[in-house]
C-alpha cells in the first residue's frame, strides 16, 4: 500500500531527476530497446510509454530491462490500465487526468503515478487526498506557462510536469517555473525515426535538450 503522499515524493524524485519526460507512442515491440537504449544514451532515461498502442505493455516490459532507464505507463485511465501496467514492470504511472478508481488501483499496487489537472479544482481535490506533484495537460490548450504563474499564487505547494503542446522552442520557459518540475513531450522520440531507425538521430534529439537548456 502507498500513501498519496509517498506516491508524490517518488514521483517529484522521478521528474526532479530530468528535465524532460520523452512521451512515447510505440507501435512496434522491436522499437523498445533500442528506442530506450538512444534516450538513455542521450540523457534522458525516464520514460513514459503511454498505453495507446496494442504493443505499448509488451513495450514496458523490454524497456524495463534496458539498463538506466525507468520507464512508467502513460494514458493510465482506470483502475484495470494501472494493474497492466504494473504487471508489465511500470515503475510508474502517469494519467491525463485523475479518477477515484485509478487512484485507488495506484495505491493498492504500489504504484507511484502522476495524476492530471489543469484547473484550480481539479488540484484542490487531488491536494486534499495527498497528491502535491501533478501533471498539467494539456499544457498549452489550458494556458501554458501563464496558467501554471497563475496556479502558483494560490497553489504554491503544487508541483507540475507540464505535457501536451512542449517542444525546444518553449520548453525552457516551462522549466523556470518555480512550480514546474519537468515537462513532457513527444518530439523527441518522432514516429518516423522510430520506424527508420535512426536511434543516433533520437540520441541527438535527446542531447539536443540538455544542451539548449544548458544542462549538459
Ligand atoms: C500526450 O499525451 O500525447 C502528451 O501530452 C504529449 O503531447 P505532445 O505530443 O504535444 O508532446
Amino acid at each position: 500500500m502507498m500513501t498519496p503522499l509517498q506516491s508524490s515524493r517518488a514521483m517529484r524524485d522521478i521528474c526532479a531527476s530530468v528535465p524532460i519526460l520523452p512521451v512515447l507512442v510505440v507501435q512496434d515491440p522491436a522499437h523498445a530497446a533500442p528506442l530506450a537504449q538512444a534516450l538513455v544514451a542521450g540523457g534522458l532515461p525516464v520514460l513514459e510509454v503511454t498505453l495507446r498502442t496494442p504493443a505499448a505493455l509488451e513495450v514496458i516490459a523490454r524497456m524495463a530491462q534496458v539498463p538506466g532507464a525507468v520507464v512508467g505507463a502513460g494514458t493510465v485511465l482506470n483502475a484495470a490500465d494501472a494493474e497492466a501496467a504494473k504487471q508489465a514492470g511500470a515503475a510508474f504511472a502517469v494519467s491525463p487526468g485523475a479518477t477515484e478508481r485509478m487512484l485507488g488501483a495506484c495505491e493498492q499496487l504500489d504504484l507511484p503515478v502522476l495524476p492530471g489537472a489543469v484547473t484550480a479544482s481539479e488540484a484542490m481535490v487531488l491536494l486534499e487526498r495527498g497528491h502535491d506533484m501533478l501533471k498539467f495537460f494539456p499544457a498549452e490548450p489550458a494556458g501554458g506557462v501563464a496558467a501554471l504563474r497563475a496556479l502558483a499564487g494560490p497553489l504554491p505547494q503544487v508541483t507540475f510536469c507540464p505535457t501536451g503542446g512542449i517542444n525546444p522552442a518553449n520548453m525552457a520557459d516551462y522549466l523556470a517555473q518555480p512550480n514546474v518540475a519537468c515537462a513532457g513531450g513527444s518530439w523527441v522520440a518522432p514516429h518516423e525515426m522510430m520506424v527508420a531507425g535512426a536511434w543516433d538521430e533520437i540520441t541527438a534529439l535527446a542531447r539536443a535538450v540538455h544542451h539548449a537548456l544548458g544542462t549538459s
